[in-house]
């Protein structure tokens, strides 16, 4: 019932075996970055909230090589067709979509003074796409961190997450907070990133316990955040602070929101009763289970389910079975520890 996680050596090993097979050119850089599951704080990074995430043991990996050119060559296991961009000049959006997120960080690159010269490279993932699991971060965390080895420099972490989110607000028109980009930045194996989104300061906080497992569950519906119900939700909450004329969500309470909820009206004053509260919970216990909820985005995607680890595979046959009698469809269910962040593969 709990599917396996692929091991991270193997996908390197076969990256490197793509890029030969499609390109015909041998991986001298290979980069890897996490997506991410967060336990606590939704919708709350980019209204100065905390938020819990970590990076999951699964990963987008890009193998590849300078190819003395000044044009980028790039292909994914998933897609069939070989992008070429020339780096001669600055990065604008472009086609096919999913190659914004490398276009978009090699123009953050580009935006700082690097010259980045030609290259190939092959993109293979173990992060299911559409599963609210940010594998778009984990695509630009890796191409940043592809970037690093090809330019044989090191950006600051902070700066690094940072400039990937800047490619997701900029080419793939999403306009997300900082959580997803600084959990494949800064994860940690055995760590959970705990990030104030006011001071933009992640803790790494310890989860070492082996008592406890991570359950995550895709539910198969589809998770899209750049058809606009993300940048709306995001919206409602910048209304909001201006009825509430709040300087930050950190300094709103509910009698705050309770007192002006008609003037906010609907539906902002119930994102608002979200936010305040979604920053002060705390999460209670029950039969193995210790809190489940959706993780990320929303709008589709994936559970997270914090559980004592052994109930964990009986806890995932029974939402296996539940879900599949409720709607038909069948989840996906894996476990992942807090795993490493971005890095450069030896
Ligand atoms: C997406 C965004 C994040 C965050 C979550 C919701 O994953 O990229 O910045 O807002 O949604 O918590």
């Amino acid at each position: 019932m709990l599917q396996i996680n692929p091991d991270l050596t193997d996908l390197v090993a076969d990256a490197s075996t793509g890029l030969f097979n499609r390109l015909q050119s041998k991986a001298t850089i290979t980069a890897a970055a996490p997506g991410r599951v967060n336990l606590i704080g939704e919708h709350i990074d980019y209204c100065d909230g905390f938020v819990m995430p970590f990076a999951i043991d699964r990963y987008i990996v890009i193998a590849g090589c300078a190819n003395g050119t000044s044009q980028a060559r790039i292909t994914d296991h998933t897609f069939p067709e070989v992008v070429t961009l020339d780096l001669s000049q600055p990065q604008e959006t472009g086609t096919p979509k999913w190659s914004n997120y490398l276009r978009g960080v090699i123009r953050g690159f580009q935006d700082r003074g690097h010259h980045v010269p030609g290259f190939d490279a092959f993109i293979l993932s173990s992060v299911p796409g559409g599963a609210g699991l940010s594998s778009s971060a984990a695509l630009e965390c890796a191409t940043a961190t592809f970037l690093e080895g090809l330019l044989d420099t090191r950006l600051d972490t902070r700066e690094k997450a940072l400039l990937c989110q800047k490619a997701e607000h900029d080419f793939a028109h999403v306009p997300c907070g900082i959580m997803d980009q600084f959990a494949s930045a800064f994860g940690k194996v055995n760590r959970l990133v705990l990030i104030d989104c006011q001071s933009g300061e992640p803790e790494l906080v310890p989860f070492e316990n082996p008592d406890f497992t991570v359950l995550i569950s895709n539910t198969m519906v589809h998770h899209e955040l750049s058809d606009g119900g993300y940048a709306a939700r995001r919206k409602h909450t910048e209304d909001g602070l201006i009825v509430l004329r709040k300087p930050s969500w950190r300094d709103v309470t509910m009698d705050d929101v309770q007192n002006h909820w008609h003037e906010l009206g609907n539906p902002v004053n119930r994102r608002a009763r979200h936010v305040v509260s979604e920053i002060a919970r705390t999460i209670g216990r029950a039969g193995g289970v210790i809190g489940a909820r959706m993780t990320g985005g929303g709008f589709g995607g994936s559970t997270v389910t914090l559980c004592e680890s052994r109930q964990a595979s009986e806890i995932a046959a029974t939402l296996s079975k539940e879900y599949q009698k409720a709607t038909g469809i069948t989840p996906q269910i894996f476990a992942s520890r807090p795993s490493q962040g971005a890095h450069l593969v030896k």
